[in-house]
């Protein structure tokens, strides 16, 4: 029952209506019998919406598009990994001192290993947006070795030069001898209303390898249905959008959510759009 003790907490974005975010907290804060609710805020000032968390004592706040990287200037300080990437999108507030995390990268190398271990994979990685800056932060750190493709060779060589991995001019995940035994896209190819499109050829998918997609509408995407028609392994977006939302829940808690409940949760909702 919310109550004089009930606890908020909240999403930043705009748009954010579409968020699945309180789909993830309010149902593992009703398993976990807390007494919290998570709302959803459409921000139009982010200077005033941060000075809200303050004022108003919000215990932990997620961040999401187009505010991520904005939002640091008003926060008093961040964690290694977000400091690394530039990206928050976990604030806590802990007697008003407000610390920025992000788990973006954590969902994706959670994901992963949930199917595959990591240390020493050969990795190659669509994308050099938010999200595959992240993820290939992550992954750097788990012993991966990663191959970058983008669109756009500027963005992609740029961030293959401050990781220190390679950068590759074609969609190819494999190239002379190497061969990735891991395909990642986090590039929005293939997401509604382009459902047709797929990031990579269905032959350049070997069979063996383990091919994840951050998309998730829809959730089964061109490039999952063919990866597995070539006898690949498959991990969809819910996957990561699960073990994202279960990382910020524990730094604000403490408390490590049940991961089956939240893409259940997940997949009803999505089914149901
Ligand atoms: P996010 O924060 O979700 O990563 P983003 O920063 O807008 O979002 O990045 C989107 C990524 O998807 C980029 O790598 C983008 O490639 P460009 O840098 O060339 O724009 C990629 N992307 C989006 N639409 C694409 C398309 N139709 N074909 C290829 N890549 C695409």
């Amino acid at each position: 029952m919310i109550d004089g003790r009930t606890q908020l907490y909240g999403v930043m974005g705009n748009p954010v209506r579409h968020s699945l975010s309180p789909i993830i907290h309010n149902g593992a804060f009703k398993r976990l019998g807390l007494n919290a609710v998570y709302l959803a805020f459409e921000v139009q000032d982010l200077k005033e919406a941060v000075r809200g968390i303050r004022g108003l004592g919000l215990c932990g706040v997620s961040v999401t598009m187009p505010f991520k990287t904005a939002v640091i200037p008003y926060l008093d300080r961040l964690d290694p990994t977000a400091e690394k990437i530039q990206s928050v999108n976990t604030i806590t507030n802990r007697q008003g001192l407000l610390t920025g995390y992000s788990t973006d990268g954590r969902g994706a190398v959670e994901a992963l290993e949930g199917k595959i271990p990591l240390q020493g994979k050969r990795v190659f990685l669509l994308g050099a947006g938010g999200a595959a800056r992240a993820m290939a932060f992550s992954l750097k750190e788990r012993g991966c070795a990663i191959a970058l493709f983008n669109r756009s060779a500027d963005k992609g060589l740029a961030l293959a030069k401050e990781l220190g991995i390679e950068f590759v001019a074609l969609p190819s995940p494999s190239l002379g001898g190497w061969k990735a035994e891991v395909i990642i896209n986090a590039t929005s190819v293939g997401m509604h209303p382009h459902e047709d499109q797929s990031p990579i050829a269905q032959e350049d998918l070997q069979p063996g390898v383990t091919v994840m997609d951050i998309v998730y509408r829809p959730l089964r995407t061109r490039l999952l249905k063919e990866a597995e028609n070539q006898g690949c392994q498959t991990i969809d977006g819910l996957e990561m959008l699960a073990q994202q939302g279960a990382a910020q829940f524990e730094i604000w808690t403490g408390l490590r959510p049940e991961i089956e409940p939240i893409k259940k949760d997940l997949r009803q909702i999505l089914i149901a759009r």
